[in-house]
């Protein structure tokens, strides 16, 4: 059967823009990375890919996350998940900073490298540094047999099918749900609870129908996104589990349109940002109704008190607090970042099609950096 129209066509599922198709493949990407991998039985995860006996799990004292771009910040959001649940210490690195850093490396340490394409340079020289100190690295990576998922021994796939646009956007996410996955899978070996781990694993099940609801609302974020498209800067802040979504905010807006965003955690606003709030500077705001809510009102209550527009992600409007209110469904604390992310790309996407940039090809970026 002939299929009318060109390939490119064809491949964008009928969006404008390979950007916004993969915005809208999440549901079938984080689906991808969760099939076959819930045990309900025994409240845990099968990961077929790590050859590690749960004896060998728990000699595991620290973990480590190595990666560059959205993949070191999909790192912060896993450490965050590994150390919460597993109770194990655990924290993310740029890859390009920790190979020039002359690390130590700890035999009782897991390191892990998180990359799309499995091809990013300075992730892979990473990689090779830990297995050249006699560290044991897995991958948690995109595209099968790629160099750096050969160089690691063994890991997660993420399944999430291919990503064309320069910005990640569904890998990104994906890389979060595996890291929940390994998370969950450490913690069963460890102290996490039958329950808590069957309460995972129906959070985890609910995720890709919660992000189809999310990318039903668009006509909310497209307004919003009039704000930040008109801004010579923005704000992106949010506390603890909100932060890295705040970090891979900012960086979408960046990358995407090209007006500058900076994320600082909420709890950082005085000691610096608060200087910068003025009518023409709006700040978003990660606000999940969390133990940290009220903190993150309070944070919204200084910036209004100065003028800011505030834009807020949560799960309910914060009436006379926000002038908009970006609402994504609820799940479990833990597994909240990946719906609370889900807005703030189409936010970037809306701000760059405002400014009629190239979304899926931005200026002097790459898809995959294989040089230093
Ligand atoms: C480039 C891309 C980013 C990506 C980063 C890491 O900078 O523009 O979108 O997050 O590389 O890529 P990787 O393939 O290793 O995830």
């Amino acid at each position: 059967q002939e299929i009318e129209g060109d390939v490119e066509d064809y491949e964008k599922g009928g969006y404008e823009h390979y950007l916004r198709k993969e915005i809208a493949d999440q549901p079938q990407a984080v689906a991808g990375t969760l099939r076959g991998r819930l045990d309900e039985r025994f409240a845990t995860a099968h990961l077929g890919g790590i050859e590690l006996s749960a004896r060998d799990l728990r000699t595991i004292r620290r973990v480590k996350i190595l990666g560059c771009g959205s993949a070191y910040y999909s790192g912060i959001v896993g450490a965050e998940l590994i150390e919460s649940l597993a109770r194990l210490p655990a924290d993310a690195e740029p890859a390009s900073e920790f190979r020039y850093r002359n690390p130590v490396i700890d035999p009782d340490t897991l390191y892990l490298a998180v990359s799309q394409s499995g091809e990013t340079f300075d992730t892979l020289a990473a990689v090779h540094e830990v297995q050249r100190k006699g560290g044991r690295v897995l991958g948690v990576v995109n595209v099968v047999g790629s160099s750096i998922a050969r160089a690691c021994e063994g890991g997660i796939y993420l399944h999430a099918g291919p990503e064309v646009s320069v910005a990640s956007t569904k890998a990104f996410n994906a890389s979060v749900v595996a890291f929940a996955l390994l998370a969950l899978h450490l913690g069963r070996v460890r102290d996490l609870s039958p329950a808590d781990g069957k309460r995972l694993i129906t959070g985890l099940e609910r995720l890709p129908d919660q992000i189809a609801t999310v990318l039903e609302d668009e006509e909310v974020v497209r307004q919003a996104a009039q704000r930040f498209a008109d801004a010579p800067s923005a704000f992106y802040i949010g506390r603890v589990r909100g932060y890295p979504i705040a970090l891979e905010g900012a960086q979408k807006l960046k990358e995407l349109s090209y007006v500058h965003a900076e994320a600082y955690p909420a709890s950082e606003l005085k000691h610096g940002p608060l200087a910068l709030i003025s009518p023409e500077m709006p700040t978003v705001v990660i606000a999940p109704d969390d133990h940290l809510i009220d903190k993150n009102r309070s944070a919204m209550e200084q910036i209004k008190a100065r003028g800011g527009p505030v834009v807020a992600v949560g799960h309910s409007p914060f009436a006379g607090l926000a002038d908009e209110t970006l609402i994504v469904p609820k799940n479990e604390p833990e597994l909240d970042s990946v719906l609370l992310g889900v807005p703030l790309q189409l936010l970037a996407y809306h701000a760059s099609m405002l400014l009629g940039r190239d979304v899926d090809q931005p200026r002097n970026l790459a898809k995959s950096v294989t040089v230093e």
